[in-house]
């Protein structure tokens, strides 16, 4: 369908046809080609000519002799999504989550699974001989990479575990099979909430711990550029005070990013209310630790008051909406549409395995979905609803704003970063009532009249891995679809 010609050259051109969502109601749909080179190694839209018709005309006027890559007729380039929000230890659980919420489904669920990777001091050990923690946290999280990347993730935030050896194996995966990461290892250390067998003696622990994955990030990547460090406390009701304010040091010593949980469940808020009596509200409690920085990343910000929001904007911290895991965990409905008219900028997370999925184009569309159902309970008002175009924007131009790459990701301009997705929506509908569905072509049915503009409304609602064809990460290849 598509074809591609290989050269050891550092510069490689794409022809076709190219679409992003540079706002929030802007759908750019254009076709000529872009020089990318990786000359310095990071994989940059050197030039892009729109004027271009063809693969034969791309080399002349771009004025370079390089190979040409070719989308598809039936598809176009699209910049690789950004999931704000992933737990990596949790992928196994995708879909295993019964009835539970937040709490329970921490307690049941999540721990001792969690536990399992990278440690031997986990119920799930409890009837097996001889456990090899980190052979497993190996298959885990080499599968959750692959898995993000077949649908077109180029760049996730992850929580990894507490185990330090764990949490580096993340980053030495990320690095070798080319995903752009924030690396997290989880802080928590508050013995009232947290299980015995999962969980750091002291406030010491927990920042010795966070330095050294800090460090081995940093020999994984000197550049910080593909994988970086981030710091993790896993949500102020795991975290002891002293915990969450020796963090917040270490974050603002370092320079660092800093994600976070914040607001999702209403027992969780109650619970943070008791825990940090002194504190005004669950954002202060991160605001008084130093926590809330323009590099923080909060999930979730589902029940958060008014003057909670404008803490959140005065600190230009950011949010990870994650809406398959709020209706799956049942925590409620995050208002997008108030957090964006505060000025806070909002990405998508899949909240992998809160959430039970680990696409963000199905984070897009139940960001679509959610977004009806919180104007439906204010009195029935559309100007809540996400449309199609924003929830793309949201997980392209949101996310590189929120993981603080904004100007760098999630559009095609000279100077940013190839970070992109090859789409093919198949072959178009034919041959009348004989027609045979082939599931191999993806699930999206065109038959051939639609604008482009309806071709990826069509995408986003009824896509899926199968519609992927090649996933590119700073212009290096990084998946290609091998079933057709
Ligand atoms: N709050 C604290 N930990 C977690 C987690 O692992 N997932 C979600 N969704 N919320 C949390
Ligand atoms: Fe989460």
């Amino acid at each position: 369908m598509a074809s591609s010609s290989s050269s050891s050259s550092s510069s490689t051109i794409f022809f076709g046809r190219f679409i992003d969502a540079p706002s929030a109601n802007d759908l750019r749909i254009r076709t000529g080609a872009v020089l990318v080179s990786r000359k310095d190694g990071s994989g940059v839209i050197e030039k892009a000519d729109w004027t271009v018709n063809g693969p034969n005309d791309a080399a002349s006027k771009l004025g370079v002799e390089a190979p040409v890559v070719t989308a598809g007729e039936d598809g176009f380039f699209f910049p690789g999504f950004i999931d704000t929000h992933i737990h990596a230890p949790q992928y196994p659980n995708c879909g295993i989550f019964g009835k539970s919420t937040l709490l329970d489904w921490l307690e049941t669920y999540t721990f001792p699974l969690e536990s399992s990777l990278g440690t031997s001091a986990s119920p799930m050990w409890a009837n097996a001989s001889s456990p090899d923690p980190l052979a497993r946290a190996k298959t885990v999280y080499s599968r959750v990479i692959a898995r993000t990347l077949s649908h077109g993730t180029t760049t996730a935030s992850y929580f990894a575990t507490l185990s330090v050896p764990a949490t580096n194996l993340l980053a030495d995966l990320a690095f070798k099979k080319g995903q752009r990461a924030y690396v997290g290892r989880v802080c928590m250390d508050l013995a009232e909430t947290c299980p015995h067998y999962y969980r750091d003696e002291s406030t010491e622990e927990s920042v010795a711990n966070a330095r050294a994955s800090i460090e081995h990030c940093r020999a994984v990547d000197p550049t910080g550029e593909l994988v970086a460090p981030i710091i993790t406390p896993r949500f102020a009701p795991s975290c002891m005070t002293s915990t969450l304010s020796a963090l917040g040091d270490l974050a603002r010593e370092q320079d660092l990013r800093v994600q976070t949980h914040i607001s999702e469940n209403v027992n969780e808020v109650a619970l943070v209310k008791s825990l940090f009596p002194e504190r005004n509200s669950y954002t202060d409690v991160y605001d008084h630790s130093r926590l809330l920085t323009p590099r923080t990343i909060l999930a979730h910000a589902i029940h958060l008051s008014s003057e909670e929001m404008d803490t959140i904007r005065a600190r230009q911290a950011k949010v990870s909406h994650c809406p398959a895991s709020n209706s799956a965990l049942g925590s409620g409905f995050c208002p997008v549409r108030d957090l964006l008219d505060r000025g806070i900028d909002v990405g998508l997370g899949t909240d992998v395995s809160g959430g039970y999925h680990p696409s963000i184009l199905d984070a897009a569309r139940q960001a679509c979905l959610v977004s009806r159902h919180v104007g439906f309970v204010r009195g029935g008002d559309s100007r809540y609803n996400v449309g199609v175009t924003e929830a793309l924007w949201l997980g392209t131009v949101g996310g590189a704003k929120v993981v603080g790459m904004e100007g760098r990701l999630g559009t095609f301009e000279e100077g940013m970063l190839w970070d992109a997705q090859e789409i093919s929506l198949g072959r178009d509908v034919a041959g009348g009532e004989d027609a045979d569905v082939d599931v191999r072509d993806g699930g999206v049915d065109v038959f051939g009249w639609e604008t482009w503009e309806d071709r990826v409304a069509k995408w986003l609602w009824s896509g899926d891995d199968r519609n992927v064809v090649r996933v590119w990460v700073g212009g290096r290849l990084v998946h290609e679809l091998k079933s057709r």
